[in-house]
């Protein structure tokens, strides 16, 4: 399509809102609230708004922006206590992580971003795989509310632990994965809450890449994809694998790029 055709397009577009949509008018609906967009962003009429809801709607709304990019998430390379199956810690990369994190380097190179930052959890392995990319980079940035699920009592355990010490606590989890919180941990739905400015912080991004870990990743995944809560703490989000979503006008396309470098499968099926 050429400019000019695009540019006819687009206006034929509004011609057909004109025709489906009613204009807010500033009298008739002064009880009413809503808020207005003008030129994608460029200023905002904001009328009425009350409430924590209507506030955080609007909070959004200017915090989205429609250029072109694309986020990027990794989990860091395999780590020690993953080749074992131990929950959460603080264990660096095992042997395999640190060719992960060697090859995330040449595809990054590839891509050839620009304004790329970087966004990694401050635990061992998450930092260290982000550091090899640290001169491809504008800005390598550590955000604690990109570590991992705090797993409370059950940090450090595998999950044959956590259901021989705890029973009753593995039972629960298992019957509601997003509600359930570990004992002086955290729960799917704490996390969520914890990622909210991340989030936030993303829209407003150009391209970014977050490497951090297996339950943060399913959050922001199931938001950028709109997955249920039932189905967020089952997502996949393999190691050594690159999931590349690219917003679009109604959706956003996810593509997932996996290394070839073995690494342990994290990943525990929904019980039938
Ligand atoms: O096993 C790797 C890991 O990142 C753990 O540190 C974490 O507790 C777990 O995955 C989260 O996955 P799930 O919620 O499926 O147990």
């Amino acid at each position: 399509m050429t400019e000019e055709e695009a540019k006819e397009d687009f206006l034929k577009r509004i011609e057909n809102y004109r025709m489906q949509y009613e204009p807010l008018d500033l009298e008739y609906d002064e009880d009413k609230s809503y808020i207005k967009v003008i030129n994608a962003g460029k200023s905002f009429y904001v009328h009425n708004v009350n409430g924590h809801v209507q506030s955080r709607v609007v909070y959004f709304l200017m915090n989205i922006h429609l250029l072109p990019r694309s986020i990027y998430l990794s989990r860091h390379g395999e780590s020690e206590y993953n080749r074992i199956g131990r929950l959460g810690g603080d264990s660096p990369l095992s042997e395999n992580g640190l060719k992960y994190a060697g090859k995330l380097l040449e595809y990054f190179a590839n891509e050839k971003l620009d304004d790329f930052r970087i966004w990694s959890s401050q635990k061992i392995r998450a930092a260290q795989t982000a550091s090899h990319l640290k001169d491809l980079a504008e800005h390598t940035e550590f955000w604690k509310c990109l570590d991992e699920i705090d797993a409370g009592i059950c940090e450090g355990l595998t999950y044959e632990d956590f259901e021989s010490r705890y029973p009753k606590q593995f039972a629960e989890r298992d019957k509601d994965k997003y509600h359930y919180r570990y004992p002086s941990g955290e729960s799917y739905e704490d996390l969520v809450a914890r990622l909210e400015p991340v989030i936030m912080e993303l829209e407003r991004q150009s391209n970014v890449l977050v490497v951090s870990h297996q339950a943060v990743l399913r959050c922001i995944l199931a938001y950028f994809t709109n997955q249920n809560r039932d189905d967020l703490p089952y997502l996949k989000v393999p190691l050594h694998t690159v999931i590349k979503l690219t917003p679009k006008a109604y959706s956003c396309e996810v593509e997932m790029f996996k290394f070839d470098i073995d690494a342990v499968n994290t990943y525990r099926e929904k019980p039938k």
